[in-house]
């Protein structure tokens, strides 16, 4: 396994090259192809269906059948003792919100290998906090955590480097510096979407260890304007599951922390029943299940919100509130 050593951080990770095959009898052409599609690491193939993979345009089953048995070969067993697990854990790192409150309601921070959803009604602070997150990354933090590049991926055109500058004010950092860390890509349908995410994938790779985080903003705006209507419902939730597990799967390879916001919509069922909270996030099941951490966040007075735990695999169901500021989200008591 390759000693990735950056920033004083040293960590073991698993960044090995698809052309690492080639000493397996692949040809390197055929590795190439799987690096244009955005496979770009081993244990990326182990990722990757072979059904999808024998969509990869010169690629054959039989090619495919081939690649995934020297990957097999190479990485001799899927299964570890839940010491040796543990171990890997240890790479994962938080990123501060900037609001100690809501950081403690997720567990010390955005959590890397795992997705974080923010959902809420326009004006909760969900594009405040990915821009706040955007500096915050790049920050050392706790247990070693040496900072990093940050991907945004702005579907609403709401991304605004002017408040990147404020907000590194704040923390003493220098502008400059602070935005050339920061890759911006604005998309335009949700299948630009989707390949702006495989782009992701492949930047990740081609810098090791040195992305820390990737932000879509919103990750359901675009897929509601392509698909309209009840009859596009069981195609747009298709192709949503497609694009999340990438993400999921990004995360997991690169060691990175993926924040996502979410849009709310009405429940037509809420209206007959007692429920106190007549909206929920939009993207059904197929969301739900795709987030590791839901943050659902709701106005208070003035400029404090709230965020409440929806759903996680290891957090209590506690609430935290917090103050968008003119440096970024802060603790709520600070304004
Ligand atoms: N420079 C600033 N200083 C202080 N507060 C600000 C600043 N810029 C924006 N805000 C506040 O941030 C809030 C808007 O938050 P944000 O844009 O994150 O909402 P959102 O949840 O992303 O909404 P939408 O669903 O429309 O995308 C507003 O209440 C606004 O007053
Ligand atoms: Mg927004």
């Amino acid at each position: 396994m390759e000693q990735c050593v950056r920033n004083g951080e040293e960590s073991e990770l698993d960044y090995q090259d698809v052309e690492m095959l080639q000493s397996y009898g692949i040809n390197l052409a055929d590795l190439k192809k799987l690096k244009v599609a955005g496979i770009c690491t081993v244990k990326g193939v182990q990722m990757t269906t072979r059904k999808k993979m024998a969509n990869i345009k010169g690629l054959s089953e039989a090619k495919v059948d081939k690649i995934k048995e020297a990957v097999a070969k190479m990485s001799n067993s899927d299964f570890l003792t839940a010491l040796v697990y543990s171990d890997k854990r240890k790479q994962v790192f938080r990123i501060t919100t900037g609001s100690l409150e809501l950081d403690k309601l997720c567990g010390g921070g955005i959590e890397s290998m795992s997705i974080t959803e923010a959902f809420g009604e326009f004006r909760t602070g969900k594009t405040q906090i990915s821009h706040t997150l955007c500096v915050t990354a790049q920050m050392p933090g706790a247990k070693g955590y040496g900072g990093g590049k940050v991907v945004f991926i702005d579907t609403e055109n709401t991304f605004r480097p002017d408040r990147l500058k404020d907000i590194a004010d704040r923390f003493n950092l220098d502008h400059t510096a602070m935005l050339d860390n920061v890759l911006y890509a604005r998309a335009y349908t949700s299948e630009h979407q989707m390949e702006l995410i495989d782009n992701v994938a492949a930047k990740f790779h081609e810098e090791p260890g040195i992305f820390k985080l990737l932000i879509v903003d919103s990750v359901m705006a675009l897929f509601r304007v392509d698909f309209s209507g009840r009859g596009e419902l069981a195609d747009r939730q298709q192709k949503l599951a497609q694009m999340l597990s990438r993400l999921q799967k990004v995360s997991e390879e690169y060691n990175v922390a993926v924040f996502i916001t979410n849009q709310m919509t009405a429940d037509p069922g809420a209206t007959m029943s007692f429920q106190a909270d007549p909206k929920k996030p939009i993207g059904g099941h197929i969301l739900a299940h795709a987030s590791t951490t839901r943050l659902s966040l709701r106005k208070g007075r003035g400029e404090i919100r709230i965020a409440k735990v929806y759903d996680s695999p290891d957090m209590p169901e506690n609430e935290a509130s917090y103050a968008i500021t003119p440096g970024g989200i802060a603790d709520a008591k600070e304004c």
